[in-house]
Order: structure tokens, then sequence, then C-alpha cells
């Protein structure tokens, strides 16, 4: 990690430009969290629509108290176990913090990531007193990016003016941080869960004695819930393994019905199973996904960006087994596939 090129970083948010750096879920676009210009940036250079919040990431250690009005002990107890790590917590916002950052909502998302490349630029970044907001570094709706290289292709040269990307290693985890709303545990509601991660259920249980529940319909919006998000542009279905046969045998149908037509054009198609290839058929690229959820997380985002290039037709993804240990690669996985439910 070269300091030159972290103390350029620094400078460009300084002056209220933007910096893609690595965390361990994924690729962040950082800006400073206090200026309102760089916010803005953000927005634009995402598409994002502008009532959906970012989450402020701060350097381990650093007090909650600039940033929410109010800390509860539930929070105090998942910093503690959890920071720096893929958990962001989400609190009532201090006065003093722009409502562009939070969507126009009075609550705050926080985390501190574990990358220490993002470690250290929040270190260096206002002598580690400030915040950096940062989105995942995709165009809005898209996938997230957990290298450099992903970035460069999501935010190429022509934004050099705008988007600083610092090169580090690739994110670990592979996708965003778990979402915990603590911010009406004083009315009685919460731990709830918006977003599931690596950080899950049973483990917030652990540290706070009690689990939490999922997203209520009073939870805070999240637009990591809208139900078409992290898509790919091929064509992609979740599908479980009968699903998957009688789609090949229907495919097959259609192939043999259309023997000698120089009018029909055989579909290319990318598999991904989750054991050994179905007996079945044909099909242009069969890959064979991780067996844990830990490992399938880290690649989902870079494999959905690897078959997107290669020009298929369709990709078809066998369904992960529905068990707690899966909960965080299914949502990804549902949400990829629901922009092309039909
Ligand atoms: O792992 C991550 O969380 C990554 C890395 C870069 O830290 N960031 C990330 O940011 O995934 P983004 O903007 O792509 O997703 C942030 C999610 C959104 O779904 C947003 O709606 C939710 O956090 N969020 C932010 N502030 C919130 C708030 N005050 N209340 C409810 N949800 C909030
Ligand atoms: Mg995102």
């Amino acid at each position: 990690m070269s300091i030159v090129d972290l103390q350029y970083a620094v400078t460009r948010l300084e002056q209220g430009d933007l910096v893609a750096f690595p965390t361990e879920t994924v690729y962040g676009l950082g800006a400073d969290a206090m200026n309102l210009m760089a916010i803005a940036k953000i927005y634009a250079a995402k598409k994002r629509p502008t009532d959906h919040p970012l989450i402020v990431h701060l350097p381990a250690g650093a007090p909650l108290t600039p940033w929410a009005s109010h800390i509860p002990r539930m929070a105090e107890k998942l910093v503690e176990a959890f920071w720096p790590g893929p958990l962001t917590l989400i609190l009532q916002k201090a006065e003093a913090v722009p409502t562009s950052v939070s969507g126009g909502q009075s609550t705050i998302a926080l985390r501190s990531p574990a990358h220490p490349m993002a470690q250290a630029l929040l270190r260096l970044f206002k002598n580690g007193q400030g915040g950096i907001v940062a989105p995942s570094a995709n165009q809005f709706g898209r996938v997230s990016p957990t290298t450099a290289m992903h970035v460069r292709s999501e935010f190429p040269p022509e934004y050099e003016p705008v988007v600083y990307i610092l090169e580090g290693e690739g994110s670990e985890v592979g996708i965003e941080s778990t979402i915990v709303d603590l911010s009406r545990v004083d009315q009685g509601i919460g731990p709830v869960i918006l977003r599931p991660g690596a950080v899950m259920p049973e483990h917030i249980a652990d540290v706070l004695g009690q689990f939490p529940t999922t997203a209520d319909k009073h939870a805070p919006r999240s637009s990591g819930r809208l139900a078409a998000h992290y898509a790919p542009s091929t064509r992609l279905y979740l599908l479980s393994r009968a699903e998957m046969q009688a789609y090949f045998e229907k495919n097959q149908a259609l192939i043999s019905a259309n023997y000698g037509n120089p009018n029909f054009r055989k579909k290319k198609i990318a598999m991904v199973c989750m054991r050994s290839a179905p007996v079945v058929p044909w099909a242009d690229d069969i890959e064979v996904a991780p067996p844990t959820p830990t490992a399938y997380a880290a690649t989902l985002y870079s494999l959905l960006r690897r078959l997107d290039l290669l020009g298929y037709d369709e990709i078809i993804i066998e369904r992960p087994p529905s068990t707690a240990d899966w909960a965080a690669v299914n949502d990804r996985l549902s949400r990829a596939a629901a922009a092309f439910l039909d």
C-alpha cells in the first residue's frame, strides 16, 4: 500500500472529490460526509436517486457521538464485538450531519470497515476525525465491485476529474455489510436486520442475548431491499435442481423441433450448479459453485461480472440451500434474478 497514493486520495477527498477504496465487503465510492457538494457528486456519479441514504465509514475506535444523537447500549456492544468489520448500524442521526447523507431520513448508517487500506485512509482523512460516506462503487442497481478493476469498469477514465480509484487487495467478504437497525430500540423495536450479510443473526444473538428480527414495513427504507438490485445485464434465472432439469429438457425439445431450421439459433447458456453438473445436457459453460456460503459470497460478484462479459443469452444459477447460513448469498442471488422475473 503506497502512502503517496493514500495521501493523494486524502487530498482529493478534502477537495470534495470522490475516492473509490477497497473495504472487506465490496469497494466503496467515498466522499467527505460533511461536504454537501461531494455528497451530491456521489449521487450524480452513481445515478443514484437522492432519497437513498449512504453509510458513513469511521476509523476503528472513533466515537459515534458526532454522528448519532443517541447511542443505545446494544450499539456499544455490537461495535465492541464486530468493528472493524462487515456490520452497519442504523441509529438516530445527530443534528449536524447533513440530511443528504441520510437521504432525508432522521437516522444514520455507521460502519467501521476492516480492510487495512480503508482504515489507513480513514485515519489519515481529517486526522481520523472525519467520516467518509461510501456506497458500493457501482452504477445504481448494478453488481457491486470487489476489485479495483471492477470499479474501473463502472467509472471509466472520463470520470477521472471526479473519481480517484485506490488500488488495493480485493474484498475478502465479497458481499455488502449486514445492516442492523437500532434506531427504534428505545421504543422497544429492534434489533432488526435490514440487509443480511456476513455477520449473521446468531452472531448478533450471541452478543445481545436476543435474536434480531427481519425488516417490517415500518423499518427504515434501504435500497438494498429493493427486489431488483445487484443485477447483471444478462438474463439470470435462479432455479432448483429439478427446475434446472425441466428448463434444459424444454430447451432440448426446442432444439430438436428446430433441427434443420436455418433461422433457429440455439441459446448460449452458462450454468452455475451447487454440486457436480446434472447429467443433462449441454450448456456452453458449466461452473461448480464454491460449496460454503463464505466462499460463495467471496466470489459471487466476480462470477456474475465475468459471466456477464461473456455474451451468454442466459445465466442459470442453481438455488443454494435455504438454511440460515446461506441467507445473505440467497438474498443477493434472488435480487439479481428478480430483475428478470417474467
Ligand atoms: O458493505 C457495505 O455496506 C458497502 C461498503 C462500501 O461499506 N457499502 C454499501 O453501501 O453497500 P450502499 O450504499 O451500496 O448500500 C447502503 C445501504 C442501502 O441499502 C441504504 O438504503 C442503507 O444502506 N442505508 C443507509 N443509511 C440508512 C438509513 N439511515 N436507514 C436505513 N438504511 C440505510
Ligand atoms: Mg450498493
